[in-house]
């Protein structure tokens, strides 16, 4: 007969020998399968991820319990998902990191309620959601039960949005609706060669439109990252991936009723740059780049951009200003001209949101000629995609400051976080000109009669250019109407936008009590 102690310590071995089981996932072949694809597993992806050691796993012993189609000759302990918490920088997180090695890390009843299991302890407890993709999709074998298992993450994605910030990985396929869960959520990563998003794959599309492309070409990271605005990041490998949302979680709070980390810089704060009173040419039709600016004014020169190759024409992302995070919307003169069309409305609008969800202060800095003319762009929707920005900065009660460099012209001009539209404090540098429209467009709808009357036509249309600068293309006007607050030096701009943020550190704004807004989505 075997002793109490015996008893007790073969229950125990039982436990790490189920645990070990658990840890293979799909078995060494698939792990080595993973690999020689270049990918991490699922486990080895979240201890890159977190602070080492601090990973607790929940629901290790989850299986599903379906016969269909042989299913019951494939249990494998987890359900093709690792799910738990630990910390990243000692701040809490949830992560969940489907295992590819398990039925292609498909997702059905048990894999899906696990997730939703940590989503729902995450919103209690007010904590980021990381979320590692590597699934061939619903589980086919399990039918509709996979089609309600993502229903159930997509509406906790929604009841989560603006609650938690939550991140997309994609490090495999990620195919059919599962795409859903990752476009709800804040920001997607994808990493270039081994992952890929579409609704439907290269074999449909060929089917139903004829055209033939690979995976890499239809939904690949460079073609999200480029062409559809999808990716917000792309990473050369899984540990950049991961490193990428380290990164960002500094930027943000845990949750909506927190502030985002304050990170105290030895960058002095009185910090003056020479080189920012020489950075906007003298010709108004000569391009700069942008983030020249964002680089010299921020916290030891750090930006992260976000959306980096994709409605280049607009500069979003995160920097710190006297230690704190800020949000910086800036339009890029160095990229069409600066000017708003749909996308670049589209990706500033969703950030800007983005920001005044999390309590991120908003920057913005403004050299902008108008919205893009164009039949294209009437056709496409420039109206209702324009009006996204707009309603957005509109909405937005967390400290917004506006710096005016140069072009401030027409609609784009109140867009780009106007006094108007509760900018709390608007900066021009003195090369800011603020008009209805530039000078050319200007002279020739309110001369036009004396310019026709005019022998030398081209000679006077030049002096009444030349006169429409004299008196409109400077900060001053505006500034005699209150709508610009104070005209600065550049080179004291980097004190001046802490000042600012410093003193709105406790501002309070509200909307309206309503359900929702209706923005024109
Ligand atoms: C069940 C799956 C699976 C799935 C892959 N597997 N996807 N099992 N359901 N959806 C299994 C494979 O059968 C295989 O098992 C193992 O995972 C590895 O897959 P491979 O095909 O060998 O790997 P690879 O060549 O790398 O190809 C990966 C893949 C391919 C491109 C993802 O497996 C694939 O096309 N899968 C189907 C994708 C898909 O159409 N999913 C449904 C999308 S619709 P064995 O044991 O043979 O090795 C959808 C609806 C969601 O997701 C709706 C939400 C609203």
């Amino acid at each position: 007969m075997q002793s109490k102690e015996d008893l007790r310590d073969k229950k125990i071995r039982e436990l790490y020998s189920l645990l070990e089981k658990a840890y293979q996932g799909g078995g060494q072949n698939r792990i080595d399968e993973q690999h020689s694809k270049g990918k991490l597993t699922a486990r080895e992806r979240i201890e890159v991820l977190l602070d080492k050691g601090t990973f607790r796993e929940l629901d290790a012993f989850a299986h599903h319990h379906s016969s269909q189609f042989g299913l019951d000759k494939h249990i494998y302990l987890g359900d093709g998902v690792v799910t738990g918490y630990g910390t990243i920088n000692n701040r809490k997180v949830f992560v969940y990191s489907q295992d590819f090695t398990v039925l292609g890390g498909s997702l059905a009843s048990e894999h899906g309620r696990k997730i939703c299991k940590i989503m729902d302890i995450a919103m209690k407890i007010g904590c980021p959601i990381i979320g590692l993709n590597d699934s061939g999709g619903a589980r086919v074998q399990e039918g509709v039960i996979s089609l309600g298992a993502y229903a159930d993450i997509f509406l906790r994605n929604t009841l989560a949005s603006g609650v938690i910030p939550q991140i997309s990985v994609i490090m495999g396929p990620c195919a059919g609706g599962a795409v859903y869960s990752p476009a709800i959520t804040d920001f997607i990563i994808m990493v270039k060669k081994t992952s890929y998003m579409f609704v439907t794959g290269p074999k449909v599309v060929k089917t139903v439109t004829h055209e033939d492309f690979t995976s890499e070409e239809l939904g690949g990271a460079e073609v999200h990252a480029t062409k559809s605005g999808v990716a917000h990041f792309t990473a050369e490998n899984d540990i950049e991936a991961l490193e990428i949302v380290i990164k960002l979680l500094s930027y943000l709070p845990s949750n909506n009723a927190e502030d985002p980390p304050f990170v105290p810089t030895s960058d002095p704060y009185d910090r003056v740059d020479e080189s920012l009173n020489y950075i906007v040419p003298e010709n108004p039709n000569h391009p700069y780049d942008m983030r020249d600016i964002i680089y010299k004014i921020a916290d030891n020169g750090e930006f992260l951009e976000i959306h980096k190759d994709w409605a280049e024409n607009i500069i979003v992302g995160f920097i710190r200003l006297g230690g704190r995070s800020i949000g910086v919307v800036a339009n890029q003169p160095a990229v069409l001209a600066g000017v708003l069309d749909i996308n670049s409305s589209r990706k500033a609008g969703r950030f800007v949101r983005f920001c005044d969800c999390f309590n991120i202060p908003l920057l913005v800095l403004v050299d902008v000629p108008g919205f893009m003319p164009g039949a294209d762009q009437e056709w496409g929707g420039i109206i209702t995609n324009g009006a996204k920005l707009l309603y957005a900065f509109c909405e937005a009660t967390v400290p917004k400051v506006t710096v005016i460099t140069r072009k401030a012209y027409g609609g784009a001009y109140d867009v780009m976080n106007s006094k108007h539209i509760r900018g709390d404090f608007n900066f021009a540098w003195p090369t800011a000109e603020l008009a209805v429209m530039g000078a050319k467009g200007a002279v020739e709808i309110i001369f036009k009669k004396e310019i026709e009357k005019a022998e030398d036509k081209e000679k006077r249309q030049q002096e009444l250019i030349d006169e429409f600068n004299e008196r409109f293309a400077n900060p001053y006007i505006s500034a005699s109407y209150g709508y610009i607050d104070e005209v600065i030096e550049p080179k004291f701009t980097r004190q001046r936008l802490i000042d600012a943020f410093n003193l709105l550190e406790n501002k309070i704004d509200t909307n309206p009590r309503k359900k929702h807004g209706n923005i024109p989505l």
